[in-house]
């Protein structure tokens, strides 16, 4: 969590961080003035766009308008999340991050654990060359189709016959790096009423005579292994337990694979196998992980969400797959943000990822998955076959089914899509709809335009010509994301009759939702909308005070004035209505508390 990160920690790593070396040790600068300068790595280009500002420790794109600071451009290039490149910032500068950002991660990973696991895939892959059998396990992995190169990218390996390999080279009879191999999960404690009677030694191997899938974190450490069967023989796959270095519900393999391979990424395939995820990067499709022979979680989509905008999930035709892609839908529901979407591919019976790479090759694999039903589709669609949809009783029995699934997606546009597809399946009208569904109302229509309120820049004190509040107000949060944290509830703004409220309380929603978005990040959620041009523009536009406190001030002056704004609207309202017909109880109350509190203004 960000949040949990001291404000000052981040001040600090900033401060020791260059963001021109940081810069150029990844995209080479080249000096250009005050600034320094390359081809774009955000975007394809043949003459330098990107620039990099020394005494502003921030960069910019001119052509495709990224910009940040040395966290965002981590987040960006290296698809860290926002603690993960502070993390990685502070060990540059070698410094120790506040404990309290760790409460996301296992608590004391020892550095040798991951030391020792590094050591037992080294040696893997080195049997997978050198041990007698060698040849046979090069066999199977060229009769799987895959090359030395894909075979090292993924680090795979052997794990030789026999069940003292890694308790003796690695363990080496130290019982420390022992006693760590067991806490990892790679050797397993005998039986003791067996081990009692000889001199054997209490362990032994887990895997042995298998091809190994190192599993590795977001560093590239090795964290777990997943072993397959040379042929035929059960279980097929052998994965390691849980340990404190491995959370199945969280790890995603070939995940670390993936960003290495890709700058950019443009959407996410999620599959069910290692096979799968390794045969796909062999036919250069780069974009897929694996879950671990779990479910996909909320946090997995999440981390996939954080990385890119779209997310696939690929499952069997068959009934089983259908009954795992509605648990991974389920759990998909409370992760979707605005702006991001779920797709659902079903494959041909008999068919997986590998098998249908092999048979299709690339175009025509993603050729399948340009058919892949979007969420509504295959919500809705599976829904639909648990009624019958001629009768009215089976159309309400759809708003019944779909009624829990709808409580846990978040506000938003996903949501009113949900319902308004909801309302023309059913055949109902919306506002009938929503408080059968127990919505009190539908997430406001968002961008409304009416005339500037002049009085309202004259209370400013500015002229005509400088920028309403609002707009000010919208610049600051594209260029500080972070104001958006305590601002409270956007949606008081929205009865407001002010140019560019719409797109405020839009962006504030979109940041309150995911306070981690760069500039570049939040700019994309508005790609194809008209108003994307004129949200760029904001995004780079100078600011004269450029001091964060003095800018925070200045954004919660407007969200004050805004609030007395609503309020005024609010009173005028309800004194019309007291005219004409007279308040409820509850309007009532509202009204006095609402007089009340403007006079303690
Ligand atoms: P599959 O049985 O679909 O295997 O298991 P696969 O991916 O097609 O593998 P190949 O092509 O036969 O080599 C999919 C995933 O389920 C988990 C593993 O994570 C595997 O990658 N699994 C499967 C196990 O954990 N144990 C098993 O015995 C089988
Ligand atoms: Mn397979």
């Amino acid at each position: 969590m960000a949040g949990m990160i001291p404000r000052e920690f981040i001040d600090e790593v900033l401060a020791y961080t260059d963001i021109v070396e940081l810069i150029d040790s990844r995209v080479p600068l080249k000096r250009s003035g005050a600034n320094h300068m390359a081809c774009c790595p955000f975007h394809g280009e043949k003459t330098p766009s990107f620039s990099v500002s020394q005494p502003k420790q921030f960069y910019h794109c001119f052509g495709c308008g990224v910009s940040g600071n040395a966290i965002n451009f981590l987040m960006e290039y290296e698809h860290l999340s926002f603690v993960e490149s502070i993390e990685e910032l502070a060990q540059m500068a070698g410094m120790q991050v506040p404990k309290i950002a760790y409460t996301n991660e296992p608590q004391k990973q020892s550095p040798e654990q991951f030391e020792l696991l590094d050591q037992v895939s080294n040696y893997y892959q080195y049997q997978l060359n050198h041990h007698s059998q060698a040849q046979q396990v090069q066999h199977y992995v060229q009769q799987r189709g895959l090359s030395p190169e894909i075979v090292k990218r993924f680090g795979l390996g052997f794990s030789p016959p026999g069940w003292e390999n890694v308790l003796n080279v690695i363990g080496a009879g130290d019982q420390n790096k022992i006693q760590a191999l067991f806490d990892t999960g790679m050797l397993i404690k005998r039986d003791e009423a067996h081990s009692g009677h000889s001199n054997k030694s209490p362990y032994y191997d887990r895997f042995r005579e298998r091809l190994m899938f190192p599993i590795r974190d977001r560093r590239g450490r090795t964290i777990a292994f997943g072993g397959r069967i040379l042929g035929d023989g059960k279980p097929k796959y052998l994965n390691s337990p849980e340990t404190r270095l491995f959370h199945k519900g969280q790890e995603l393999y070939g995940l670390f694979e993936l960003k290495q391979a890709l700058r950019k990424i443009e959407k996410i395939l999620v599959v069910e196998g290692y096979m799968d995820v390794v045969s796909l990067a062999q036919f250069d499709i780069n974009y897929s992980v694996a879950t671990l022979g779990t479910a996909t979680t909320a946090e997995h989509l999440q981390k996939l969400f954080r990385l890119c905008d779209e997310v696939f999930f690929c499952f069997d035709g068959d009934r089983a797959g259908r009954d795992a892609a509605w648990r991974a839908m389920n759990n998909a529901l409370p992760a979707i943000k605005p702006g991001k979407q779920a797709r659902f591919m079903f494959l041909p019976d008999g068919e997986d990822p590998d098998t249908l790479v092999r048979e299709k090759g690339k175009t025509g694999f993603e050729a399948e998955m340009t058919q892949a039903m979007t969420f509504s589709e295959f919500f809705f669609d599976s829904l639909m076959k648990q009624v019958n949809m001629d009768s009215l009783d089976g159309r309400s029995k759809l708003i019944d089914l779909s009624k829990p699934y709808l409580e846990k997606i978040q506000e938003g546009a996903f949501l009113t899509l949900m319902i308004a597809r909801l309302s023309e399946l059913a055949d109902i009208e919306k506002a009938s709809l929503l408080p059968l569904l127990g919505i009190k109302s539908a997430t406001p229509e968002r961008s409304r335009k009416a005339p500037q309120d002049k009085a309202f820049n004259s209370s400013m004190g500015q002229t005509r010509q400088a920028p309403s509040p609002v707009k000010k107000a919208i610049t600051y949060l594209l260029q500080y994301p972070n104001l958006a944290e305590n601002a409270g509830d956007p949606g008081r703004f929205l009865s407001l009759e002010i140019e560019d409220i719409g797109l405020f309380v839009q962006l504030l929603d979109l940041l309150q939702n995911d306070p981690h978005l760069t500039t570049a990040r939040i700019l994309a959620h508005w790609q194809n909308s008209t108003q994307h041009q004129y949200l760029a523009a904001l995004a780079v536009e100078p600011l004269l005070i450029t001091d964060e406190q003095a800018i925070s001030c200045e954004f919660n002056e407007t969200l004050q004035l805004l609030t007395r704004q609503y309020q005024q609207q609010r009173l005028t309202q309800l004194e019309r209505k007291e005219r004409n017909q007279g308040l409820g109880a509850l309007e009532k109350k509202e009204y006095v508390q609402m007089l009340l509190s403007i006079k303690s203004d």
